[in-house]
């Protein structure tokens, strides 16, 4: 029997460090800078009181007063690593038809499985600035889970949001800006929850760096130090529309924020999203980043994953008997056992699984038909494991167009794209063919050998196929010669003029669990160089070859220097990370099918130190609490390039086509009028009532003569256990220290709130802009990238950056000489600053008179190329401008 290691990757890293943790394993918080602050919260809100999840929590609460005390615990925790069919598998109150959930990664398809389709990267997905694909891609994807039989896609993924260049899983979001995620993340969450699927936001919230993240026996994962305005409008933000798109789990980050840490931070969980966003779904931890068994539940935690402590596979968790026995000793009120377990059952419910939802028909831990069902008892029952469901359907069509449309022309000389095929080509570089022992030969896709379709880590998924580069151009072009190396060979002839030299090098990084050639995740050793001496391979092609094209597969920037101003250097294309999909999709550009329309979600600077420190370097260990503070505050990529005067090599949204588009007669229009503070919210509705009563200790006895699996996870105390604790609680005597702050009184919740997401208002549209964008190139065929960016008025009391993205659409394919109108909006959020004081969001245009002063609406194709402008007091546009960085 064949087991592929799925689950040990995440061990390697801990097992030398981790702490037995029955009880509270976490010491008192390590002191952060002055102002930064994770000011207790409680109680947790109870989920409920909002109209749209109404029914389901009708249902829920329902199911919920049926239940017994251990069944609840039983479905709020994980049964155990590696303990069956999924990455997480909780346990199931299977006398009421709640099955074991399935919690499967990651946010590129149905990962550790067959027959799927490996789509393109979350980073691809962004620089498509398609929200047709970002939905389309969706909904394929949770298609596949459903197929699957997974209950919980364990994505998208916004957190990391790529504040630093160097951080190990920014590939796995959409792009360093929070609007680009934000409606990249909503597009995805429709797509797949529309399938039945329940989508995970995640990883709440700070999680910049994959190194030092975890809390260990030594020391206690970073702290991310985010201050309340730029946690608002950069960090929160893309969490924020996950909720308003209705999303049903988040899952919290590794690392702490202002020095709590995130699975049990109450200002976050129970202040940030359960009142201020009004989340009504369930929380879940990271995996093994469970610490605390009453504080997490208290801070607002749902369920923990896998449900080992963080020392996993000895059988021991913090939940599961530890949350039988808390409740019933008097610790954790039923009160909020109650909610987490509503939250769950109401989720389940709202995605409609409790009707025909198919169980897992895949396994992630061997592609055997038969194995074991619970891989981590050694001693297991045996049974059919796999059906090997194929659920690609014409999944590959979406997933090349992403791959495709991602791809992004950064420099086109002389036109060289696209090539004819006629062309003598010959193609350098080790990466344009897929690794020759297989494409999922290195487990969790943990190193950098041929095409690189996607980083490493726990965000993969296992490539059906990959198309690869090489056999794509081989397919088109007669007399391509192919040179499998990284280095440039000394013995090439001397090429004609026009032969071209296509040269393939990449980027790669991935999560902490596994170092690539000394990469510990973040790009810590190859920094923002091209690896495996891709730079040098580049300039030695460029000393031979009058036309050199240089194709790149990246997790995200990478410095160009070095060999990007070379005469022969004259195509660049960033094909960033293309998954299956990555041959056709590309030759489709490189021989002028169709043209590139890729923008880049980030910026590319010429020096790595053209960004302040705090989100250039990586924080390096220190004894105690590594600090990561965002001493920037709102200054991350273009809005700090901007904010210093420096100018890119290629800035954020940057991307040529083979045509040229025009965007004519702007208009814009008032939509909705706009107060200082948004319109007062609503007050909560009411939200499932249960008897608070410690329930009798008979609920939680372990059931007789049953079968028990070794290291299996219950929900279930020894008789003489539950008693004792039972007694303990009746009694009341013996109080739990309970946190500073702590409370049980329902709060009415924060002004800032009232919907998911936040104030409904937020979600008015404020202006409305349209345009005419026609392609006047005359050749081509293409695709135009619309980019609306706002410049707040002058004289206002808060420090803004220059421009800020706001909406995108991307037009339809438009032949030469036509057009079409696009329409752009923008929110009340959108003109909105986080008012620190106030704690709300106020539009700091509208004056003493109640008017609104001038914002200005910059349109164009990129970041720094915004020559068309819109004006909010005057109701008037211009062409033709000068843009304003
Ligand atoms: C750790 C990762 O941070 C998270 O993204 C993933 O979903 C879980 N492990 C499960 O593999």
């Amino acid at each position: 029997m064949v087991y592929r290691a799925r689950a040990v990757w995440l061990l390697l890293p801990l097992s030398p460090f981790v702490s037995v943790s029955l009880g509270r394993s976490v010491g008192p918080r390590d002191p952060v800078p002055e102002g930064y602050r994770a000011a207790p919260y409680y109680p947790t809100p109870h989920g409920g009181w909002l109209d749209s999840w109404r029914e389901a929590y009708a249902k829920a609460e329902e199911f919920v007063s049926q239940m017994t005390l251990a069944e609840k615990t039983n479905i709020t925790s994980g049964v155990g690593f590696w303990m069956g069919p999924c990455v997480g598998n909780t346990g199931s109150a299977e006398r009421l038809g709640f099955p074991r959930l399935c919690l499967q990664d990651s946010a590129l398809g149905v990962a550790s499985a067959d027959n799927i389709t490996a789509f393109p990267a979350g980073i691809t997905t962004g620089a498509t600035w398609d929200k047709a694909l970002m939905y389309a891609r969706g909904v394929a994807m949770g298609k596949e889970y459903r197929g699957k039989g997974a209950n919980v896609h364990l994505g998208p993924s916004v957190g990391p949001l790529g504040r630093k260049p160097l951080g190990g899983r920014n590939w796995e979001g959409f792009g360093s800006d929070p609007v680009l995620q934000a409606k990249a993340a909503a597009l995805h969450i429709q797509g797949v929850q529309e399938q039945g699927i329940i989508a995970t936001i995640k990883h709440f919230i700070g999680n910049e760096q994959e190194m030092y993240r975890m809390y260990n026996l030594f020391q206690p994962g970073y702290s991310a130090n985010i201050d309340d305005r730029t946690l608002h409008e950069i960090y929160l933000w893309p969490f924020a529309e996950a909720v308003h798109a209705g999303v049903g789990a988040v899952m919290t980050a590794y690392n702490a924020v202002n020095g709590s840490a995130c699975s049990q931070n109450s200002y976050l969980i129970n202040g940030i999203l359960k009142d201020e966003l009004g989340f009504q779904g369930m929380v879940m931890s990271d995996w093994l980043s469970h610490i605390s068994g009453v504080d997490s539940a208290l801070a607002g935690l749902d369920m923990n994953m896998p449900g080992d402590t963080n020392i996993p596979l000895f059988g021991f968790s913090l939940w599961q008997y530890e949350l039988t026995r808390s409740v019933l000793n008097g610790s954790v009120p039923l009160d909020r056992l109650n909610d987490m377990v509503t939250r769950v059952v109401a989720t389940w419910y709202k995605m409609k699984q409790d009707k025909d939802h198919p169980r897992p028909n895949f396994s992630s831990n061997t592609r055997d038909r038969e194995g074991p069902l619970y891989p981590a008892a050694l001693i297991s029952p045996v049974g059919q494991v796999n059906w090997f469901v194929n659920v690609q359907e014409d999944h590959y069509l979406v997933a090349r167009q992403v791959a495709q449309d991602g791809i992004t022309l950064l420099k086109n000389n002389g036109s060289l794209l696209p090539l004819s095929t006629s062309s003598k080509l010959s193609v350098f570089g080790t990466h344009a063919q897929v690794n020759p022992a297989g494409p999922n030969a290195c487990m969790n896709r943990a190193c950098n050998t041929g095409t690189l379709g996607m980083g490493w880590g726990s965000g993969v998924a296992d490539y059906p196929y990959l198309d690869d580069p090489i056999s794509a151009i081989k397919r088109r072009v007669p007399d391509v010669e192919f040179h499998n190396t990284d280095r440039f060979p000394s013995n090439i002839g001397k090429p004609s003029p026009d032969d071209v030299a296509v040269v393939f090098i990449t980027s790669d990084s991935g999560e902490n669990s596994f170092t690539v050639e000394g990469n510990h995740g973040d790009r810590d050793a190859d920094k923002l160089a091209a690896w495996h001496g891709g730079d040098k391979l580049v300039q030695d092609a460029a000393q031979k070859y009058n036309n050199v094209v240089v194709v790149v597969h990246t997790v995200g920037p990478l410095i160009l220097e070095s060999w990007i101003d070379h005469p022969s250097v004259k195509a660049v294309l960033f094909a960033h990370l293309p998954g299956q999909e990555a041959g056709e999709s590309l030759t489709n550009i490189l021989f002028g099918d169709v043209s590139p329309s890729g923008h880049l979600p980030y910026s590319i600077t010429k020096a790595a130190t053209d960004y302040p420190d705090s989100i250039a370097n990586l924080r390096g260990f220190t004894f105690g609490q590594v600090q990561d503070t965002y001493s920037e505050g709102l200054y991350i990529d273009y809005r700090s390039l901007n904010k210093r005067g420096i100018k890119p090599r290629f800035a954020f949204g940057h991307g040529l086509s083979y045509t040229n588009f025009t965007f004519s007669n702007p208009t814009i229009r008032p939509v909705t009028p706009l107060s200082l503070v948004p319109p007062a919210r609503s007050s909560k509705g009411p939200t499932p009532a249960y008897a608070t009563t410690i329930p009798a200790a008979s609920e939680a006895y372990w059931p007789d003569n049953f079968p028990r699996i070794w290291r299996y996870l219950y929900s279930w105390l020894p008789r003489n256990e539950a008693d004792d604790a039972y007694a303990i609680g009746i009694a009341g005597e013996k109080k739990y220290a309970y946190p500073d702050g702590y409370s049980t009184v329902q709060k009415p919740g924060p002004a800032a709130g009232g919907g998911e997401g936040g104030n409904p208002a937020l979600w008015d549209v404020a202006w409305e802009v349209q345009l005419t964008v026609t392609n006047v190139g005359g050749k081509h065929a293409g695709k135009a990238s619309v980019q609306a960016y706002v410049q707040f008025p002058e004289r206002i009391p808060y420090d803004t950056p220059v421009v800020q993205l706001r909406d995108f659409e991307k037009t339809k394919e438009l032949a030469p000489g036509d057009s079409e109108t696009v329409t752009l909006r923008l929110t009340r959020k959108d003109v909105s600053v986080w008012d620190v004081e106030v704690q709300n969001w106020l539009v700091p245009g509208v004056g003493l008179d109640g008017k609104v002063g001038r914002y200005t609406v910059w349109i164009g194709e990129a970041s720094d190329k915004l020559f068309l402008a819109c004006y909010t007091d005057t109701g008037e546009c211009e062409t033709e401008l000068e843009p304003p960085v």
